[in-house]
């Protein structure tokens, strides 16, 4: 395979040019930061088949010193330069900004004698589906972005959407949701690489102190499902762990500052928010008021809670699953074989999950088993174990008390909502837990 030196300072784009060059061009791209580094290594690896330089590299005429070098050198190594260049153009070819990583392809592939068809038999690229809301949070994307259409045939076609570093907003992302769209597709290869520039988008806009409550909301909404698919996929890795971490510090921030209920309904509901996180931080709400009431309540516990409401459904996608409450509701529901089995097992397999974590501990462990009230995290018990953790407690009648809020034909009036809970909890630590709750809302 041939070598390539590429100076681009640029880090999207950098990663841009070099899959695309190694993928479509059929060469080896050795990354370099200015001519200094690329110079050293010309001296020792003069045989490098394509140099694809930044004419300036901040005050570096970058271009003109790598050419110097050749011709003091006698090297025939052909350059492509990015940027505008007078002093070389046209002796060497030179591509004027913004450049398109499709016509840098093109041109290495004829210098290094890459035959067309090759190159063309290559662009059809593996894609793969993300879920509108990967975008919500970022202006631009680190690669070309398409919608999967399907043809009078029935098979499907891509069609380029957004080019990378195009810019859009959320608002452009929800016109393309109110036409159906569910999903974008982008290059399989770009995969990692494009969630990394989300999670980092997302971390960043978390971690800053001055976010509008409404935003933080929404944010902290999309943190959620991206870890989530990643979770289906790929599983809790290492920037799972830091965006997950980074989206509860900032739940319970956002929690410490809570609006009345029925403000913060509004707004969970104006912003389009998921029902998953809906979920999750409507019981770290209502959690917080009954720990709140605890004589044994430290702030520690709301970050022990708040992290079991995060992981505790982690692994049910559908609405439909996490609405499940009791055997009966799950017998009732629509779901299949499959996605049934999954309820069934969820608690225990959100508490082998979370073994994983950096900050984990046996009690987070067991809360989050017990959360549904058996000891094995399998299964909806009738009546919950009396041994449950103590916190796993608080969970089961706090995530009763908003499947019921938020279920369409239930009662709504937390009257009739704690009445529920009593008859369904006999139980006397539920029935003060319950006994708390009503001293709080009532
Ligand atoms: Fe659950």
């Amino acid at each position: 395979m041939s070598q390539t030196i590429l100076i681009e300072p640029n880090e999207n784009l950098r990663k841009l040019f070099s899959i695309n060059l190694n993928t479509y061009a059929a060469t080896d791209v050795v990354p370099r930061e200015n001519a200094t580094d690329a110079i050293a290594l010309l001296s020792i690896l003069p045989s490098i088949n394509l140099i694809v330089a930044k004419s300036q590299v901040g005050s570096e005429q970058t271009a003109i010193r790598i050419y110097n070098f050749l011709k003091e050198k006698n090297l025939q190594i052909p350059m492509i330069i990015l940027g505008e260049c007078r002093e070389l153009a046209p002796d060497v070819l030179t591509l004027k900004e913004p450049i398109s990583w499709d016509v840098l392809v093109k041109h290495a592939a004829d210098i290094l004698c890459v035959k067309e068809e090759e190159v063309k038999k290559k662009s059809q690229p593996m894609f793969v589906a993300l879920e509108s809301n990967f975008f919500y949070d970022i202006d631009h994307t680190p690669c070309d972005v398409y919608i999967q259409i399907k043809k009078a045939d029935n098979s499907y076609q891509f069609v380029k959407r957004l080019r990378a570093q195009d810019s859009f907003t959320k608002e452009d992302i929800e016109k393309y949701e109110a036409q159906g769209l569910k999903y974008f597709h982008i290059p399989k290869d770009f995969e990692h690489y494009f969630v990394t520039f989300v999670t980092n988008n997302l971390i960043q806009k978390l971690e800053e102190d001055e976010v509008d409550f409404s935003i933080r909301l929404s944010l902290n909404a999309n943190a959620y499902e991206v870890v989530r698919d990643q979770i289906a996929k790929v599983g809790l890795d290492e920037s799972m762990h830091t965006l997950a971490d980074t989206c509860i510090r900032s739940m319970v921030f956002t929690i410490k500052e809570a609006p009345t209920l029925a403000n913060l309904l509004k707004q969970l509901f104006k912003n389009k928010i998921s029902y998953a996180y809906q979920h999750a931080h409507l019981v770290c709400v209502i959690g917080h008021f009954i720990l709140l009431r605890q004589q044994w309540y430290e702030p520690k516990h709301l970050d022990i809670f708040t992290l079991v409401s995060f992981f505790s459904d982690i692994t049910l996608k559908n609405p439909e699953q996490i609405q499940v409450n009791t055997m009966t509701e799950l017998k009732a529901s629509k779901l299949s074989n499959e996605q049934r089995q999954v309820v069934l097992n969820h608690a225990n397999d959100a508490a082998e999950l979370i073994k994983d974590y950096p900050n984990y501990n046996k009690n987070i462990e067991d809360i989050i088993r017990h959360h549904h009230g058996s000891l094995d995290g399998f299964g909806f018990p009738e009546e919950p174990n009396e041994t449950v953790h103590p916190l796993a407690k608080i969970f089961i009648i706090a995530d009763a008390f908003v499947k019921i809020m938020l279920a369409p034909h239930t009662p709504k009036n937390k009257k009739e909502i704690l009445a529920i809970l009593y008859a369904q909890y006999p139980g006397q630590s539920f029935q003060d837990i319950i006994g708390v709750l009503e001293e709080k809302i009532a």
